[in-house]
């Protein structure tokens, strides 16, 4: 079935290939070799990938490494190969504009978790010592929100991060004014954009929220939370707003941590809740900017219409598109692609469904089978 497949394939590559390609199609093998996924060359290359994907993106967090699922090497006859790689990674409480690498970033507590598993093709010359990620896309999605509420029903749940919810509003606008009036000293920092927000009944309502703040002058309105859009972000705010009926009284917290990129003019936040140790940012190499893939964000399963799956209690698989480079050969920017001997660049396959090494998938650093999708 798969040689049939990829008979197939050949004769269509041909058919459309035939007046660009040799007139003979090089007898390539089509053989996947499946490597261990706890293999040192194998993390490194999901490391080096993962790296290009947080730094590619202008929104949203870090991704963290939660486990390899598989990867499988492709060579066609010269010393270089494609390994075709699988990952399943999850959020962290770094925004992607502080640049941090992905090992120093935490994970999010399991209720507020946002999952997902990422597909790679990876180009490989051991004589030329390249290792190049040439290609990816990842699909994220949180966690259940009704697994979560039967495992936990007094844990916060996710609400939309609109700041035109008043109770977001309040929480954001309160936090701010907190840390402008206690923390930050001469300057101000402005409101730019709620990244998350969630809710809890704790004492009362309790409102958390995380924010990107610009440096002030604040523009005008800014007491109605206008963003400040021409402005360029320097850091992340997370607060907390608790209205306390019962004390009548409300308990406000704040803390800002600001991107290593920007000068910072407010000191390091006064943590009213532990954070985490900041270790210094690795060191982004200037990259010649192409686009090499996309973290496409899918909603909760539980807003899904098709009820399924939820009835089964299974995870759904997470759908991660890889194809566009099919049937061609695997692109490498001009810088690496002068350290090629070879005149021919091997061709990119669909990407391989087939038996895995034994030690795949490998193990996870969070195991919980809420947020591993099959
Ligand atoms: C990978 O896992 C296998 C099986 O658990 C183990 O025998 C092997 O030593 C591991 N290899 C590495 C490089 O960790
Ligand atoms: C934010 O909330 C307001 C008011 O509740 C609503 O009109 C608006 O469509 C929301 N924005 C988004 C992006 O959902
Ligand atoms: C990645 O996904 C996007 C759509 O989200 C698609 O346009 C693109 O071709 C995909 N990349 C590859 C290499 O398949």
């Amino acid at each position: 079935m798969t040689l049939l497949l990829f008979l197939s394939f050949l004769g269509l590559l041909s058919s459309c290939w035939g007046g660009i390609l040799p007139a003979q199609v090089p007898q390539v093998s089509p053989l996947f070799s499946p490597h261990a996924c706890n293999q040192s060359l194998v993390l490194t290359m999901v490391d080096i990938t993962l790296q290009d994907i947080n730094k590619d993106q202008k929104e949203g967090y870090i991704l963290r490494l939660n486990r390899v699922v598989d990867a499988q090497e492709n060579r066609q006859g010269g010393p270089d190969s494609i390994f075709y790689l699988t990952f399943d990674v999850l959020e962290t409480s770094c925004h992607v504009l502080s640049k941090k690498n992905w090992k120093n970033c935490e994970t999010r507590n399991l209720h507020e978790l946002v999952y997902g598993r990422c597909k790679a093709l990876f180009y490989v010359n051991p004589t030329r010592r390249i290792l190049y990620p040439s290609a990816y896309n990842c699909t994220i999605r949180p966690i259940s929100k009704r697994n979560v509420h039967m495992m936990c029903p007094d844990c916060p749940f996710p609400v939309q991060a609109n700041y035109s919810d008043p109770s977001v509003f309040q929480a954001v606008s309160e936090s701010l004014a907190k840390y402008n009036k206690e923390v930050a000293v001469g300057k101000k920092l402005c409101f730019f954009q709620v990244t998350r927000a969630s809710t809890q009944w704790v004492v009362g309502p309790a409102y958390f929220v995380e924010y990107l703040v610009t440096e002030g002058p604040c523009t005008e309105g800014q007491q109605h939370l206008k963003p400040v859009v021409d402005a360029e972000p320097v850091g992340l705010c997370k607060g907390s707003l608790t209205d306390s009926r019962a004390l009548l009284e409300k308990f406000i917290s704040v803390s800002c941590e600001f991107f290593e990129t920007q000068p910072t003019v407010a000191p390091e936040s006064q943590p009213t809740e532990s954070q985490n140790g900041q270790q210094p940012a690795c060191p982004t190499t200037a990259s010649l900017q192409e686009t090499k893939g996309t973290v496409q964000f899918l909603n909760d399963v539980d807003d899904r219409k098709d009820k399924d799956h939820q009835e089964k209690q299974s995870l759904p698989p997470i759908p991660v598109q890889m194809d566009s480079t099919s049937g061609k050969p695997i692109y490498l920017p001009p810088h690496i692609r002068t350290f090629v001997l070879s005149k021919d660049l091997p061709m990119v396959f669909p990407f391989p469904e087939g038996s895995r090494s034994p030690e795949c998938p490998g193990p996870a650093e969070n195991a919980n089978p809420l947020i591993l999708p099959p």
